[in-house]
């Protein structure tokens, strides 16, 4: 448990995704995480005092020039006996005030006084998160080193307006503070990795396209899993309806040829993994305009030509990463089509799923469900793991490749 024993004091800005912020504390909590909280006057207004204390179990502090608390505790020690400030909502007004050193409450005293890291979880108005103050603002205090999350793209809570601006969710805030705080050794450090997850849309005309049932959440995850052992990871993924790993740099394709340029464009790497379901066909040419139903002639015949094999290009390409790791989903002869698969793609590993059983299919089988039972499939040998969850395969295969590229160094 990375964040045990850990003390996190949260800023809550003024916005109404403070609410989130009561979830927040609860979910840091769970994971045994002590939070105390700083309130701004603009976060008042949007929740109680009363709340933020009942959750957090602890003093809530709201003023810079109350004598007690500056007595008792005082800025300078609230913002030293912490291990990690997280500011959320961080306001345009919060971003403002740290990047111009100002502080003349005590939400913002207490961020220019800390010597701890800094996160902070935007949220605003897109117009507001756009305003070439708010991105100077943000363009500073990542050079002073204030990491972020978010914020995300989404509709606003008051205004109904979409774009760029909503908050990151409490979940994904953990996961960026669990990064922040794991001093876990980094076996990965300093190692470029491309993954491909999702499927890829082959459009027939503006309004269809030919796509698949993967949900992209095995790729994803072992994105997620390749970022926490120190890697600097660029997923390149299809039409998924999931969010962006934290910790990983998403690139966002619809197409396989899109995919493959994407990919190749990532070159060199160290290491690959192919997670994708890349349609293997797309149509001939699609239409400009959308295929109409003519009274007599029947349904068209679309005609299909085969798409780039973007593993097998990778795997065959003069920079070739040293690790390179494809998938194979197969209906029967498991192994035999996975070991071909090892010379015909040019791969290392192949990690074999059996998606032959009615379950295969749907939220509780492999495309689009949560678990796995995987085989790797290497030029030695075959290694079956336990069916176990995605994120656990994810785990597991990043160790795997951790353990892969450090043989291959010596
Ligand atoms: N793959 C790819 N580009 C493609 C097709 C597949 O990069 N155009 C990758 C997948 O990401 C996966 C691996 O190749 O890592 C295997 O895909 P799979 O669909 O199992 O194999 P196919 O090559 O399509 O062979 P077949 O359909 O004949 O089993």
């Amino acid at each position: 448990m990375i964040l045990s024993g850990k003390r996190i004091l949260l800023v809550i800005g003024g916005g109404i995704a403070a609410y989130k912020s009561l979830d927040l504390i609860r979910r840091l909590r769970e994971r045994g995480a002590t939070v105390r909280c700083v309130m701004t006057a603009a976060a008042q207004h949007f929740v109680t005092q009363l709340a933020v204390g009942a959750l957090s179990a602890d003093h809530v502090f709201t003023d810079l020039f109350d004598r007690q608390d500056e007595q008792d505790v005082g800025h300078i020690r609230l913002a030293r006996e912490a291990d990690l400030i997280v500011v959320a909502p961080a306001t345009a007004d919060l971003m403002a005030k740290l990047a111009n050193g100002l502080a003349g409450d005590l939400a913002s005293a207490v961020l220019l006084a800390t010597d701890k890291p800094v996160l902070m979880a935007p949220a605003m108005n897109p117009k507001m998160w756009a305003h070439p103050a708010t991105r100077r603002n943000h363009a500073t205090l990542r050079r002073d080193g204030v990491g972020f999350v978010g914020p995300m793209q989404g509709e606003m809570a008051e205004s109904g307006e979409a774009g760029e601006g909503r908050m990151a969710e409490p979940l994904e805030i953990v996961a960026a503070v669990e990064a922040l705080l794991d001093d876990r050794p980094k076996p990965l450090a300093g190692r470029k990795i491309i993954v491909t997850s999702g499927p890829t849309h082959e459009p027939i005309d503006p309004v269809r396209y030919i796509a698949n049932r993967s949900s992209g959440k095995q790729g994803h995850a072992i994105a997620a899993a390749l970022a926490k052992l120190g890697a600097d990871v660029r997923l390149v993924s299809g039409p998924v309806s999931i969010p962006d790993p934290a910790g990983v740099t998403t690139i966002h394709v619809e197409r396989a040829e899109e995919m493959r340029d994407a990919v190749e464009g990532l070159l060199p790497a160290d290491a690959a993994v192919f997670v994708a379901a890349v349609a293997d066909w797309r149509t001939a040419g699609s239409a400009n305009e959308k295929i109409k139903k003519v009274a007599g002639e029947g349904p068209p015949a679309l005609q299909m030509v085969e798409n780039p094999d973007i593993l097998a290009g990778v795997g065959h390409h003069g920079s070739r990463p040293r690790l390179v790791v494809g998938f194979a989903a197969e209906t029967r002869d498991l192994l035999k089509n996975a070991r071909a698969k090892l010379d015909k793609k040019g791969a290392d590993l192949i990690v074999a799923n059996d998606v032959s059983h009615a379950s295969g299919i749907g939220p509780a089988g492999v495309m689009g469900g949560d678990r796995n039972r995987v085989r790797i499939v290497s030029r030695t040998g075959v290694e079956d793991w336990p069916e176990m969850s995605k994120d656990e395969v994810a785990e597991r295969l990043a160790a795997l490749v951790a353990e892969r590229l450090k043989a291959i160094d010596v």
